[in-house]
């Protein structure tokens, strides 16, 4: 594979939350990977600020730490950590008070581009973002990134918007949803509309229906008490698998430009039809003999909070008409796998004998791990016996057609850190979207809040609870096998 590591422009790049888990385990590993490849300029600068009282050194100590617990095959670049760890600074701030404010002013350098990265709980956001500007810090031609949860309903998602809004234009606002950042997921644009085999079919006359599934096999043990408050539709739903959703079933955008594909992603979501009670199964993970139960993990007994969910949803428009959508994610799950299965229709009518519902064209794409697509076609079976008819999968796994050296393609963070700077919004979420989101999984939660549902158990690593199957063997089809 060629590599084609385009430097970015000069930057100053701000992590507030610069300590932090995320920080230390993604965002200044992935920052690295980028310096390394030549992506990042050498001059370019990162300054982390957070409440901790600490000098230059002292930070660069503790990222040194980071790269060499979180990074892969790059932590052994000794003399390429010594020179990243020389573009770190370290700001001790204070949020929500002035401590700092002059002293990060005093850092930032003029004519090259200002990013902060607010990797902060969100109630920060409205004092960071209004500090910045008071201190002269910030200005038009700013970019702020922030993370997901992006509020925990339609309410609170708005009040943020309003808040951020009151200082920085959308087109400064980066709302990361890091599937996005994945190569596979961009993936699914460059097949749709890369070639000319799929669109025609990508209808209801031809896809029987869609099956979304992120199966995960960890466990929420160390992130509970935040995990418990969200659930995997909060978690996962509303966002990683709404994007993918979007991206499966949005019409062509005429341009592959931030707004006119983020236009085409919220007319999938305005289109979602409310879900009714029988179509959603939550469940909950039980203990076995390789890790505690869910309750265990999320230090609450009593707890009704879903680690598992999958639904069946429908898109009103012409496209999808009457095509289901399954989705469905969990944790402790049998296996780590993502998959989108375009599963098409049965023959109209067939000149071989024998049944023909069997031999069915899916395409799956795999998302991770083993990332690659393949489309199942029906073939005549070798050998003599007549003309019986049997599955076979094209199979195109990127690490056999590309080559499996992909050192410098970027994880999904750095890709889109990479995009903040080069002032890129096309994979970043739109306030719209994000609003549009909340205002379809709004109800769906309040009203099995209403309806004191209490999620179905599980066996840790299986495949989710018995009622998943029944979602989709009382319409006749049945879940994709979940391999790793
Ligand atoms: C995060 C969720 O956004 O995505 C986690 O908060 C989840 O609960 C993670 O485990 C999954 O990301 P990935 O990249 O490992 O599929």
């Amino acid at each position: 594979m060629v590599s084609r590591v385009i430097p970015v422009d000069s930057f100053d790049l701000v992590i507030f939350g610069g300590t932090g888990d995320l920080a230390r385990r993604k965002i200044l590993p992935g920052l690295f990977r980028r310096f390394r490849s030549g992506q990042m300029p050498a001059e370019a600068r990162i300054i982390g600020a957070a409440r901790s009282d600490m000098d230059d050194a002292g930070y660069r100590q503790m990222i040194r730490e980071a790269i060499a617990e979180f990074g892969s095959e790059e932590k052994n670049d000794a003399g390429g950590i010594d020179a990243f760890l020389g573009r770190l600074h370290y700001v001790a701030i204070d949020a929500t008070g002035d401590g700092g404010w002059s002293q990060l002013r005093d850092l930032m350098r003029d004519g090259v581009i200002r990013a902060f990265y607010f990797s902060v709980a969100p109630s920060l956001f409205g004092a960071l973002a209004e500090r910045l500007h008071q201190h002269g810090i910030a200005d038009a031609s700013s970019r702020i990134v922030v993370e997901k949860p992006f509020g925990r309903d339609l309410a609170s998602a708005k009040a943020l918007n309003a808040t951020l809004a009151e200082h920085f234009d959308e087109g400064q606002i980066y709302r990361i949803d890091h599937y996005l950042g994945k190569e596979t997921v961009q993936n699914l644009m460059a097949v749709r509309f890369g070639n000319v085999l799929f669109e025609p079919l990508w209808n209801s006359h031809y896809i029987d229906h869609i099956q979304i599934t992120v199966a995960e096999t960890v466990g929420v043990t160390g992130r509970g008490s935040y995990y418990d408050k969200s659930g995997a539709m909060r978690d996962m739903v509303q966002n990683h698998l709404m994007q993918l959703l979007c991206l499966i079933a949005m019409e062509p955008p005429s341009t592959y430009d931030a707004d006119t594909v983020r236009d085409e992603k919220l007319k999938v979501i305005r289109a979602l039809q409310p879900v009714e009670p029988h179509q959603i199964v939550r469940g909950q993970y039980e203990a076995s003999q390789d890790g505690p139960s869910y309750r265990d993990d999320a230090e609450n007994p009593r707890s009704f909070t879903e680690s598992f969910l999958a639904l069946k949803c429908h898109i009103a428009n012409w496209r999808w008409a009457k095509v289901p959508f399954y989705i469905r994610t969990g944790k402790r799950m049998k296996a780590r796998s993502s998959e989108i299965a375009v599963v098409f229709k049965d023959l109209g009518h067939t000149i071989f004998e024998g049944d023909t519902a069997r031999h069915r064209n899916i395409l799956s794409i795999r998302l991770q791990p083993n990332e690659g697509m393949d489309l199942q076609v029906t073939i005549k079976e070798p050998g003599p016996g007549g003309m019986r008819l049997v599955d076979v999968p094209l199979d195109m796994t990127f690490a056999d057609a590309l080559g499996p050296d992909r050192e410098d393609a970027p994880d999904a963070y750095e890709r889109l850190i990479m995009d903040v700077i080069r002032g890129n919004q096309t994979l970043f979420m739109r306030g719209d979207e994000v609003e549009a989101a909340w205002a379809w999984t709004d109800p769906i939660i309040e009203g099995w809040e209403a309806r004191n549902d209490v999620p179905k158990l599980y066996d840790a690593g299986t495949a989710g609870p018995e009622d998943a199957m029944m979602l989709m063997h009382r319409d006749g089809r049945r879940w994709r096998e979940i391999k790793g």
